[in-house]
């Protein structure tokens, strides 16, 4: 089989190139279900997180945090952990509390020049001690004193809607827009839905809590620490401490899941880093679940009216969708609901606005797929109601309202597989086996019902490089070795399993030795992990090192990069048989040679001269990689890759897209909701491991029933505790609520996105998950839930 199909592609861009090598390779790695890479080490405890950090003479760390809603601290009394055995000291900093960053968009200082209170469970102070025991011990025995203003604090959001004030667009991830007169026709439209949605807030509850482990040596700090985005965070770590970034490094081999919790960089890392600095001694704090719960990041609340005017068809006309959100005072970050609304049906008059409410919670910040996540079960289920309205089905009205192009910016999509989706999906689910009508199939005790919605999730790429090496090593199956260094991060999702397939592919090197060297912010920057950009930036920067590894062998050898083959440590032309090349050129000798030498000379001309003076083609042997790099004076060849978003990709809409079904039973006495199972097809670029990709898309799933029918963080209207700050009383689906889920991944080419045509997929799956399990329960029983989640008890 030859590598590369004969007819050029539309522009011979290196794009197209690399995308045409991954398509061809022979070891096919790339699409494949290979298994993680690093999984042995995870299941053996050898793969190391970072409050597993143990460094010679290491203290440990607690945070304290405040009491009140609103105020400030007048006295940390410590008096009583003098006589505590191993308190080493109180860092109550008094110039700067401990309040994280608003999380992944910009750089800003996590701590403040203050001793202000913006909410209970703030950090304040950390107490450090010979143990976490210690340390412990002594966080509860401090006494502090405030000036509490917490009749002033605001911790009803609804009653505060009055005081709602408007976005900041410049800092946000999402933009108001108008279009057309939305209310006058939504007024003269045949058929409306008009409604609002509730959503509480939520927290990422990654299994990994946040930690940090700070040492200092001189002026260098280094923070080993969980985090997502190690690039970014380098620069709010020297913001928040006054440094230069030079000085700052962050190490996060191994980060036990994130969900947006970890893009910004926690109060436990500056905590760590100030205290490290005063007993200069390394310092490691471990937040604990509540902590993490209540002082880290919250997805936010949101209410939100979806309003939809149609003709008597159900063709669209007028989408409103307004969502305020809450956040701390004078954060920029607000829940972008509407984000996929712009887009997602047709429609000339739209309109998307955010607003948003100061409230004295827990920053807010991303949660998984922040926008489409929450938006779309406003949006999916007004869906759902207009279908019922006008009197077809889900599916039907959806294909009716498909856009030509995207409506609100004017751009074609790049490409739009939702149809594709909802078709499949619909079809091993068995949805024409759905309840005509609402609350008319009984099973003993229990109502069935089905759902189903769309998905959809913006397709981003972030600036990202990588470093790869080609060198000898004798440890090697073929003598070769590839080494990827970049300070991308992979936080459960797969990075260090599916950057390998690319490199082994590109190399035509056995996975095995391909060496990941991740999470250092010391190798080059990369995306890191959020978004859903990771694997498509940071891959395509490995990609573009890899392509430019192959043009240097090329050259050496006198062939073109893109009609040379590596295959099996192998340097080969393209159109010979892999097992054969060398037999050919055993058995046919200099014939072969003469091959390749007529070809040099033909085509790449000077280049060949200065080659072949290098190089012994006449020697057999001399077609593998390692002695190609025998030839280096060094052994290796290291080359780097660089990936920014282009302008293409303004000149499309780009996102992924899926459709989410559901079946559910809902106990006719007491209104339990069970999931029976899901079934989802998704469509995002290229897969570059089925596997990992569907694995993402179940999470997404299981997110989506929590957000259906469990998760809610409930803030106490009179001091704003976080009631319910760990696992116990957060509900998360666990095992037994998760039934079967079924992943369809539907094949798509998207040439507009990246040089390796694929999309994110991990935030795509959560994009209405939640929902198609609402449609589902109103199919059982006939009740529509507005406000999220949908406990039993708003079922009787
Ligand atoms: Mo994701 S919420 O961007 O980690």
């Amino acid at each position: 089989m030859a590598l590369f199909t004969s007819e050029p592609t539309k522009q011979m861009t290196m794009d197209s190139a690399v995308d045409s090598l991954l398509a061809n390779t022979k070891s096919k790695l790339v699409g494949s279900d290979v298994s993680r890479v690093e999984g042995a080490l995870k299941v053996s405890g050898q793969a190391r997180y970072s409050a597993e950090v143990q460094l010679d003479n290491q203290a440990y760390g607690v945070l304290v945090g405040a009491t009140i809603a609103k105020g400030t601290v007048t006295e940390i009394d410590s008096s009583a952990l003098d006589d505590m055995d191993g308190i080493i000291k109180v860092v109550t900093d008094g110039e700067r509390f401990l309040r994280n960053s608003q999380q992944g968009t910009k750089e800003v200082a996590p701590t403040q020049g203050a001793k202000e209170v913006f909410y209970h469970g703030q950090p304040i102070a950390v107490v450090i001690a010979e143990s976490f025991e210690a340390a412990r011990a002594g966080a509860h025995a401090l006494v502090v004193e405030y000036k509490d203003d917490s009749d002033n604090a605001v911790l009803d959001f609804n009653n505060a809607l009055n005081d709602a004030h408007d976005v900041n667009e410049k800092e946000g991830s999402d933009k108001n827009n108008e279009q057309g007169d939305p209310d006058k026709a939504l007024e003269n439209a045949a058929i409306t839905i008009d409604h609002i949605y509730q959503t509480p807030s939520q927290n990422a509850a990654a299994m990994e809590p946040h930690a940090t482990v700070a040492v200092w040596e001189g002026e260098h700090l280094t923070l080993y620490t969980a985090n997502q985005m190690i690039a970014s965070c380098k620069k709010q770590v020297a913001d928040a401490l006054g440094m230069d970034t030079k000085n700052v490094q962050l190490i996060a081999r191994y980060v036990g899941g994130g969900f947006g919790s970890k893009l910004g960089i926690a109060p436990e890392l500056v905590a760590a880093a100030i205290a490290a600095k005063e007993i200069e001694r390394p310092v490691s704090i471990v937040m604990t679940r509540p902590q993490v719960m209540s002082a880290t990041v919250r997805r936010s609340n949101t209410r939100q009216r979806v309003a939809i005017g149609a003709n008597q068809a159900g063709i669209i006309d007028s989408i409103i969708h307004e969502s305020t959100s809450s956040n701390l005072p004078d954060e920029a970050f607000f829940e972008p609901s509407a984000l996929s609304t712009h887009y997602l049906y047709r429609g000339d008059n739209r309109r998307v606005k955010y607003q948003m409410v100061d409230t004295n919670q827990t920053l807010s910040g991303s949660m998984r797929a922040p926008g489409e996540a929450v938006g779309q079960i406003a949006l999916e289920c007004a869906l759902d109601e207009l279908a019922e309205k006008v009197g077809i089905d889900p599916i039907e009205l959806r294909r009716q309202n498909e856009p030509d192009e995207d409506p609100s910016q004017q751009v074609p999509f790049s490409t739009r597989k939702l149809v594709e989706c909802m078709d499949t999906a619909a079809k091993q689910f068995g949805w024409s086996e759905r309840p005509k009508k609402p609350a008319s199939r009984l099973e003993g005790d229990w109502w069935i019902g089905m759902g189903m919605a769309a998905a959809s999730r913006g397709n981003s790429l972030q600036p990202s490089e990588a470093r790869v090496t080609l060198k000898k090593d004798a440890d090697a199956k073929y003598g070769v070795k590839a080494v990827v260094e970049t300070d991308m991060t992979d936080i459960g999702t797969g990075s260090y399993t599916v950057f390998s397939q690319v490199t082994a592919d590109m190399l035509g090197l056995p996975l095995e030795d391909v060496e990941m060297v991740l999470g250092d912010s010391d190798l080059p920057p990369a995306s890191g992990s959020g978004g859903s950009f990771g694997a498509a930036s940071a891959g395509s920067s490995i990609c573009l090192a890899c392509e430019k590894l192959r043009e240097q062998l090329a050259s050496t050898v006198g062939l073109y990069s893109d009609t040379m083959q590596l295959h099996e440590g192998r340097v080969q032309e393209a159109g010979v048989h892999a097992p054969s090349v060398s037999d050919a050129l055993k058995e046919a000798g200099s014939k072969a040679a003469a091959h390749i030498k007529a070809r040099i000379n033909e085509k790449t001309g000077k280049a060949a001269e200065a080659t072949q003076a290098q190089y012994d083609f006449d020697n057999d042997n001399s077609y593998t990689l390692a002695d190609i790099l025998s030839h280096y004076e060094e052994q290796k060849l290291v080359a780097k890759g660089k990936i920014k978003p282009g302008k293409n990709g303004d000149n499309y809409r780009q996102a992924s897209f899926g459709a989410n079904f559901a079946e559910v039973a809902v106990h006719r006495v007491t209104g339990e909701v069970r999931v029976r199972r899901m079934t989802g097809a998704f469509a995002a670029g290229r897969i570059l491991n089925q596997k990992t990709a569907t694995s993402q898309c179940y999470g997404g799933m299981v997110f989506g029933i929590g957000s259906a029918l469990m998760e809610k963080l409930i803030f106490d209207k009179r001091d704003g505790r976080l009631c319910n700050r760990d696992l116990a009383e957060y509900h998360v689906p666990v095992n037994a609520d998760v039934p079967q889920l079924e992943v369809i991944l539907v094949e798509e080419d998207d040439s507009y996105t990246n040089p390796m045509h694929i999309k994110g997929i991990g935030e795509t799956a959560i994009s209405g998950a939640a929902a198609a399990i609402a449609n589902a329960v109103y199919n059982a029983v006939g009740i529509r839930v507005y406000d999220f989640p949908i406990t039993l008890d708003k079922l009787l």
